[in-house]
C-alpha cells in the first residue's frame, strides 16, 4: 500500500530550496505563493498541513557569488537566506519549516542517507568527462547545447569542459523501476505534458550521474572520501527530509521520516523536473525510502512577453511589487491570471486592470454597496431570511450550492486560476442580480421582504466567495468576514478551524441574523495606472 494512503488527514508540500547566489526573484515567489495557497486550502478543510521551503546554499555557483563580493560563503549565505524569509513575510507566506542546507543537522542526515546508498553498492568512483553549466550545477549532453557551447537554459553562459574523477550514482540501475513507477502511478508527474517529457527522457536510457566534485570547497565532504565534495543536488534534495525533523529532535533519518514522510507534493518549476522526477525517486529507491506522492512542474514567467533575465534588464523584483501593491494583489494576479502549469506573463497594465476589475469593483464594491443598502433599508442588520425558504433554483443559491465542491476540486488539482474564475463568476452573477432586482425600487414600492431576500442572498454569496478565496487573498477575506460580523482570522488556522469550519462555511446559506454587521469600508483600494502605460 502506498504509505500516503495512511495519511489522509495530513498534507506536506515543498517548494524548491532556492539558491542563494542572488536575491529572490519572481519565479521563487511564484512557486512559494502557490504552495502557500494550497497549504492554506488544506488547512481550511481541517487537515493538518506542513509547508516546507528553504534555501540551497552549497555549490560552485554560490561560492563564486560570495567570492565576487569579497565575502566568506557562510556569512554571504546567512544574509541571502534572510532575504528569502523577509520576502515570505511580506507575501504573507505561512511556512512551517525553513531548511537551510548549510546546517549541521542537515549534514548528519546527508551522511546517513549517503551511507545507505553506499551500502547498496550504488556509488562508485569513475571518470567524468563532459560539459558543465555552473548556473544549472549540472552536466549537459553535447546535443543539448546551443551554438557557441552555450547552456540551453542559461543562454548567455558558456558551459565548461570537465575531465575529473567523480563518484557516481548508479542511476541506470533504476531505469526499469522508474518506468514502472510512472506506469503504476500515472499522476506522479504533473501536468501530463511534463510526464511525457520525463518518460521520453528515461526511455532514451539513463546514464549514471556524478555526485561529487573535486576542486570545490563549498559543500559537505563525501563521507567515505573527504578529498571529494558532495554534489550540490545530492545534498539539496535531502533538504526535504531534514526539514521534517522537529526543532529539538535528534537528526536521524528515522526521526525525520517518522511523521510527515512521504511528502505529498513537490512543487517546482519545469527546469528542475529531471532532478525531482528521475534522480530523486531513484535515490530514494536506492535508500529504500518510500516515494513522494507527486511532482508538479509549473511553467515559466515572462515579462511583457519576453523571457525575464538580468541580461535583458527586465527582471521583476517581487519585493518592489509587494511593497507597491500589497501581498493579496500579487498573490491574486499570479494565481488567477496564469494557468498553473503553463507559462505566463506579467504586464503592469494588465495587473492593474485585473485587480481593479475583480477585487476593487466586482468583489469590493459589491460588498460595499450591499452593506450600505442593508444599512439604509434593513436597519443595518442581516436580513431575517430563512435559507430553507430560498428555493434551490434561486440564481445565487443555485451557484452557491455547488461552488464549494467545484472549488475544492480545482484547488486539489492545483487549478488556482479555475478556482478563482468559478468564485468570481458567482460574484459577477451577484452584481447582475442586484442590478436586475433593483432593491432600491423594491424598497420604494414597499416590498420589504423582497428587498431583504435580495440583500441576504448577495451578502451570503460574498461571504462564500471570501471564504473560498481566503487561501489566495487572506487579508481581503479577513476584511470581508469582519465586515459581515464574524470574528475570523484566516491567517490563524487553529482559530478559523473553530470559528469558520469548512463543512459549514463552504456551504451556501449560513449567514444568520445573529451576525452584527460592521461598518462598511473598502476591502481593496482601486489601483492607479502608472503614468507611462
Ligand atoms: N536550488 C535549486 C532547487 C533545489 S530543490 C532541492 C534551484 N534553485 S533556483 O533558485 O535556481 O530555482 C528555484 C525555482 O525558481 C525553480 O523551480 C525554477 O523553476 C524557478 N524559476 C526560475 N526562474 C523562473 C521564472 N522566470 N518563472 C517561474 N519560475 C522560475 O533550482
Amino acid at each position: 500500500m502506498n504509505p500516503l494512503e495512511k495519511r489522509k488527514n495530513t498534507f506536506a508540500v515543498t517548494t524548491p530550496l532556492y539558491y542563494v547566489n542572488a536575491l529572490p526573484h519572481i519565479g521563487s515567489a511564484y512557486t512559494t505563493m502557490a504552495a502557500d495557497a494550497l497549504t492554506r486550502f488544506q488547512r481550511l478543510q481541517g487537515r493538518s498541513a506542513l509547508l516546507i521551503t528553504g534555501t540551497d546554499e552549497h555549490g560552485q555557483k554560490i561560492q563564486q557569488s560570495a567570492e565576487q563580493q569579497g565575502r566568506d560563503p557562510q556569512s554571504f549565505c546567512d544574509q541571502m537566506s534572510a532575504s528569502f524569509t523577509s520576502l515570505w513575510q511580506k507575501l504573507n507566506i505561512k511556512y512551517d519549516r525553513f531548511i537551510r542546507t548549510t546546517t549541521d543537522r542537515h549534514q548528519v542526515i546527508v551522511k546517513e542517507f549517503f551511507q545507505r546508498v553506499w551500502d547498496k553498492d550504488d556509488i562508485y568512483l569513475g571518470q567524468q568527462q563532459g560539459w558543465y553549466c555552473v548556473s544549472c550545477e549540472e552536466f549537459k549532453e553535447e546535443r543539448e547545447l546551443l551554438e557557441g557551447k552555450r547552456c540551453p537554459i542559461h543562454t548567455n553562459k558558456q558551459v565548461e569542459w570537465r575531465d575529473e574523477q567523480n563518484y557516481f550514482f548508479r542511476l541506470s540501475k533504476y531505469q526499469e523501476q522508474l518506468l514502472e513507477l510512472y506506469r503504476e502511478r500515472p499522476d506522479f508527474i504533473q501536468p501530463e505534458s511534463r510526464r511525457n517529457e520525463v518518460l521520453n527522457f528515461v526511455k532514451q536510457g539513463l546514464q549514471d550521474f556524478s555526485i561529487s566534485r573535486v576542486n570545490l570547497d563549498w559543500g559537505f565532504p563525501v563521507p567515505t572520501d573527504p578529498n571529494h565534495t558532495l554534489y550540490v543536488w545530492f545534498d539539496a534534495l535531502l533538504g526535504y527530509v531534514t526539514a521534517l525533523l522537529e526543532p529539538e529532535e535528534e537528526p536521524t533519518l528515522e526521526n525525520a521520516l517518522a511523521k510527515w514522510w512521504p511528502i505529498n507534493l513537490h512543487l517546482i518549476g519545469k527546469d528542475i523536473l529531471r532532478f525531482h522526477a528521475v534522480y530523486w525517486p531513484a535515490m530514494l529507491m536506492s535508500a529504500e525510502v518510500p516515494l513522494p506522492g507527486k511532482v508538479f512542474g509549473h511553467g515559466f514567467l515572462t515579462k511583457d512577453g519576453q523571457k525575464m533575465g538580468k541580461s535583458l534588464g527586465n527582471t521583476l523584483d517581487p519585493v518592489e511589487l509587494v511593497e507597491k501593491y500589497g501581498a493579496d494583489a500579487v498573490r491574486y494576479y499570479f494565481l488567477k491570471e496564469i494557468e498553473f502549469g503553463k507559462d505566463g506573463d506579467f504586464n503592469e497594465s494588465r495587473f492593474i486592470h485585473v485587480l481593479n476589475a475583480d477585487l476593487a469593483n466586482d468583489l469590493g464594491n459589491l460588498l460595499n454597496r450591499t452593506l450600505n443598502m442593508v444599512k439604509k433599508y434593513c436597519g443595518g442588520n442581516v436580513p431575517e431570511v430563512n435559507n430553507q425558504q430560498v428555493p434551490v433554483e434561486h440564481p445565487l443559491k443555485a451557484i452557491g450550492l455547488t461552488l464549494g465542491e467545484e472549488v475544492t476540486q480545482a484547488y486539489e488539482a492545483l487549478a488556482f486560476s479555475q478556482a478563482c474564475e468559478a468564485i468570481l463568476s458567482l460574484v459577477r452573477t451577484c452584481n447582475k442580480f442586484i442590478d436586475e432586482q433593483a432593491p432600491w425600487t423594491l424598497y420604494k414600492q414597499g416590498k420589504q421582504q423582497e428587498v431583504e431576500q435580495v440583500l441576504y442572498a448577495v451578502l451570503e454569496s460574498v461571504r462564500l466567495a471570501a471564504y473560498l478565496l481566503s487561501p489566495i487573498i487572506p487579508t481581503i477575506s479577513n476584511k470581508i468576514y469582519n465586515q459581515l460580523g464574524f470574528n475570523v482570522n484566516f491567517d490563524d488556522h487553529s482559530q478559523h478551524l473553530v470559528a469558520a469550519p469548512f463543512n459549514a462555511h463552504a456551504q451556501w446559506g449560513i449567514l444568520s441574523i445573529k451576525q452584527q454587521l460592521a461598518q462598511p469600508g473598502p476591502v481593496f483600494p482601486r489601483l492607479e495606472m502608472p503614468p507611462s502605460s
